[in-house]
């Protein structure tokens, strides 16, 4: 087993990771000091599949273990879902002391999260991500949130989990678009801070997409690291933390633009990645090879890098709707080269327009 901490003060947690974890994490849990009755919050897919391993393992430990499943999907990630919770969990009678587990991936973690922020002014929660894009992400840095009608993740709270468990195992039964979706997060934590890094996945991009157990745990955990290392410098985003949203900007508009239904979160993201270095090869802050590099490897994972049809005037007004608006001007954070990221504020609508017409 592997394990990263995320130092921050009193409210620093480990990331515990390898294979087997879930059948053993309620003892773990145990050692972590939190009240006897605990929640689950999982989606019914999910808790079909990996449930009853949490259950026995928490229930072997001692504990008294509730589910509570709620919709799976990106469209149930809402406050009305949250009420749910909350109704589910005073019915139970949950106290202060009592945790919460998310058991799946990302929509989970974040609502979990949400709900453990704000129920009775904040319980304990522990993060159990079943996809790669949550074990390297959304489970890890405490941004929790619902989404609003008007845009995506608006109603939240940096809040942070006791514990992250991430067991490699439940990566066999997730679909191989939801692999590749990690695997650009994966590919991001390279580009914007260890170049070694970018040049590992360059190695070994095949292996990591067919799930090779080695590369796998050195791919996780070198994400986790860097994002349990930003995190811990700059938790509530005043600018280092930042540079974890490369590709991000223009990735959510895209999202937004087509409704959530055309592409995952991932998927967006490494267009938004390729239209990101574009941008810092077109503002002279990076070479031509490091641009191709970056093109190359999205589209070596076998995730696109390019979007058709794309209404130029429609993604600049939806980028600032974005949460990235500082002062009425759009931050990008561009690449000085793979592996070194900078947040840019005056990058004129001109340049973007050229970029997204390329
Ligand atoms: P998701 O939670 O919707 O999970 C994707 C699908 O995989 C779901 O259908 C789920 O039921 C299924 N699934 C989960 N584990 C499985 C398994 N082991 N086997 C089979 N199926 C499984 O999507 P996601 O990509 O994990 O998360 C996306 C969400 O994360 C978005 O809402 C995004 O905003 C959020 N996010 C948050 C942060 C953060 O820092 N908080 C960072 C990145 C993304
Ligand atoms: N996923 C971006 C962040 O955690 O800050």
């Amino acid at each position: 087993m592997e394990v990263v901490n995320v130092g921050l003060g009193e409210r620093s947690y480990s990331i515990y990771m390898g294979k087997g974890l879930l059948p053993e994490c309620g003892n773990r849990i145990k050692n972590i000091k939190t009240g006897k009755k605990i929640v689950v919050i999982t989606n019914p897919a999910v808790n079909k599949l990996y449930g009853d391993t949490l259950k026995n393992s928490l229930t072997g430990a001692g504990f008294i273990v509730n589910f509570v499943e709620i919709p799976d999907g990106e469209e149930y990630k809402t406050i009305n879902t949250a009420v749910k919770i909350y109704d589910r969990l005073i019915d139970i009678k949950m106290e202060r002391e009592s945790p919460l587990i998310a058991l799946s991936g990302g929509v989970t973690g974040d609502i979990t999260g949400f709900v453990a922020a704000t129920y009775l002014r904040g319980v304990p929660y522990i993060q159990i991500p079943t996809t790669l894009l949550a074990q390297v992400d959304s489970s890890i840095g405490g941004k929790t949130a619902v989404n609003h009608p008007r845009g995506k993740n608006l109603i939240g709270a940096f809040y942070q989990p006791k514990a992250v468990f991430i067991d490699i195992d439940t990566l066999r039964t997730l679909p191989k678009e939801e692999i590749l979706c990690g695997i650009a997060e994966i590919i991001k934590y390279g580009i914007i801070r260890d170049r070694d890094f970018f040049e590992y996945l360059e190695d070994n991009i095949k292996k990591l997409i067919n799930l090779n157990e080695d590369i796998l745990i050195h791919s996780i955990k070198r994400s986790c690291e860097i994002k349990a290392d930003v995190v811990s410098k700059d938790e509530r985003e005043t600018d280092l933390r930042a540079i974890l949203n490369f590709g991000h900007t223009i990735g959510h508009a895209i999202e937004s633009l087509t409704n959530y239904k055309k592409y995952r979160h991932g998927e967006a993201v490494a267009i938004g990645m390729v239209y990101a270095a574009r941008l810092s090869l077109e503002s002279g802050f990076c070479s031509n090879k490091d641009y191709d590099r970056v093109v190359n490897l999205i589209n070596a994972a076998g995730l696109p890098t390019a979007i058709s049809g794309l209404n130029t005037n429609a993604v600049i007004d939806s980028l600032y709707l974005d949460k990235k608006v500082k002062e009425e001007k759009i931050r990008f954070i561009l690449m000085n080269g793979i592996g070194s990221t900078e947040i840019y504020s005056d990058i004129s609508h001109e340049l973007i327009r050229k970029v997204l017409s390329h």
